[in-house]
């Protein structure tokens, strides 16, 4: 098939197709993988589809499409939700779109070549397809722990089809094993029944948005660099985002006393603070936060009677030897704060780690602190979706479970995880080095996560540059950056971080 020729329609150069790092973040670490990923042969083909179902054919032109529009379309911009407009989501934003790419960041390992965890997949391919455990032969084609494992999995399921709904959070018996493998983790008990099983973390985020926010007077706090979905769901759902600053200067530090900063200054608008958002590891800072200031943190959102809102999606994505990641169930209780102390939700996907399982859609929130008719209308949400997909769920069990010493599958299990986690972390490494030796540009050290965050430090021409074209520096330096080289990178401004 040949490539599109007609640039006002399709305006791509072939080595646009290269993917990108959230400028900013950990893409970063994809940089060089996709730049490889670009050249190579067999990926030709599939750029071409992927080009080919983004562009127009090149007989449509951009005046044929005006004409086929109707002279008044019932809805319009000026006419849907306000909420709509005003969200946004800097890393499918303006300059990705600008840039037509095959997305190689937002964290989607798998669309770069990074395989699946075999145990993870035998075990969903037999709970999806129960006949194969009856054939003869299956000893030899599927681990005999994976085998177990989806025996044990479809007994608990109802009707043993994983094409069926099933209960709104989640079905219990792998609710079960999830609550199981936090107490493993935490050494703390966890209650199935305060797991709710989504479609990923980005629902549930949404979710708690929906239960939390009553109007724009409610507020939530939230980092700074920060993870797009944050005040994309806030805005969506009509609140105020009150940002708190991470300091680059102590390595993305969370600083009590910012917290406590922008917490009066919205008090004193009128806003009435709900929840505080925390993400650890970060993202797209890549920090880990240490034990005694979570601790801290826990005795803010107690003190200050504020919704812990914990992301913890990055809980196996741990680089260096001096941090571990604690959850903050854990702190708490470690704390001796019990249920009834602190309102507390820690999200969970199946889409990062080791996993990167990303479109199987998996993920849980463990809510604790709430009260039993909170936890009702908590339900109600749940059952609005009425269920999360079921593989998701599957996977959900399986990661707060994976096979243990003694499994048959533990150490080939063990030898996939860990290649994956020091690739990533070497990766990490090179990238922080690579960014480091640029002129202009520092970065921090990556403790976590998949993301580096680095800081340009443009020259005043630049500077002017772009304000003469209404851009942000960022933003500029970047669609520069994407002309010259085909680099695509997410400007760090629309993660919120200061200039
Ligand atoms: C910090 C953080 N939270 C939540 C999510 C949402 O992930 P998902 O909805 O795939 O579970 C992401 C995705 O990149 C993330 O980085």
């Amino acid at each position: 098939m040949a490539l599109p020729s007609d640039r006002s329609i399709c305006p791509l150069r072939r080595e646009e197709y290269i993917l990108s790092p959230h400028f900013v973040s950990y893409s970063a670490f994809w940089v060089f993988a996709l730049r490889r990923f670009a050249t190579g042969r067999a990926k030709d083909s599939l750029l071409v589809s992927e080009l080919s179902s983004r562009c127009p054919p090149p007989s449509l032109t951009v005046a044929d499409s005006a004409a086929m529009e109707p002279a008044a379309r019932v809805v319009t911009v000026e006419s849907i939700n306000p909420k709509v407009l005003q969200c946004e989501y800097a890393v499918r934003g303006e300059i990705v779109i600008h840039a037509q790419i095959l997305y190689c960041n937002i964290g989607n390992p798998q669309s770069l070549g990074q395989h699946p965890i075999t145990f993870f997949r035998e075990v969903l391919a037999l709970c999806d397809h129960p006949s194969l455990l009856d054939k003869t032969g299956i000893h030899a084609l599927f681990s005999a722990d994976a085998i177990a494992r989806a025996q044990q999995i479809l007994d608990v399921i109802p009707g043993k089809a994983t094409g069926a709904y099933s209960h709104s959070q989640g079905i219990k018996g792998l609710r079960d094993a999830i609550a199981a493998g936090i107490s493993y983790r935490d050494g703390f008990p966890a209650n199935p029944d305060d797991i709710f099983l989504t479609d990923g973390a980005s629902p549930a985020v949404h979710m708690m948005m929906q239960l939390l926010i009553r109007s724009e007077k409610d507020g939530i706090l939230c980092p700074i660099p920060q993870y797009p979905l944050y005040s994309a769901s806030i805005a969506l759902h009509g609140g105020s985002l009150v940002p708190y600053y991470l300091d680059e200067s102590t390595g993305w530090g969370l600083e009590i006393a910012e917290l406590k900063k922008q917490l009066d200054v919205a008090r004193s608008k009128g806003v009435t603070v709900r929840a505080l958002v925390v993400i650890n590891p970060g993202n797209p800072t890549g920090q880990v936060l240490a034990e005694e200031n979570q601790k801290q943190i826990v005795d803010f959102c107690k003190n200050e009677g504020l919704v812990l809102l914990a992301d913890e999606v990055y809980q196996e994505n741990i680089y260096v030897d001096d941090k571990k990641f604690n959850s903050f169930k854990k702190i708490a209780r470690s704390m001796g704060y019990g249920d009834e102390d602190l309102p507390l939700v820690s999200f969970q996907s199946v889409s990062k780690g080791y996993y990167g399982e990303c479109g199987k859609r998996g993920g849980y929130m463990e809510v604790t602190g709430f009260s039993a008719e909170v936890r009702e209308q908590i339900y109600k949400l749940a059952s609005v979706n009425l269920c999360s997909n079921i593989s998701g769920q599957i996977l959900a069990s399986l990661v707060m479970n994976p096979p243990k010493i003694g499994d048959e599958s533990y150490e080939s299990f063990n030898v996939e995880k860990q290649g994956i986690l020091s690739s990533l972390a070497r990766r990490a490494k090179a990238l922080q080095d690579a960014f480091n030796s640029l002129e202009g540009v520092t970065c921090n050290k990556t403790e976590g996560a998949m993301y580096l965050f680095p800081r340009l430090h443009l020259p005043n021409k630049a500077i002017q540059a772009a304000k003469a074209v209404n851009a942000a520096p960022d933003a500029f330096y970047a669609r520069r950056l994407l002309d010259a080289t085909g680099i695509v990178v997410v400007p760090g401004s629309g993660f919120g971080q200061a200039s």
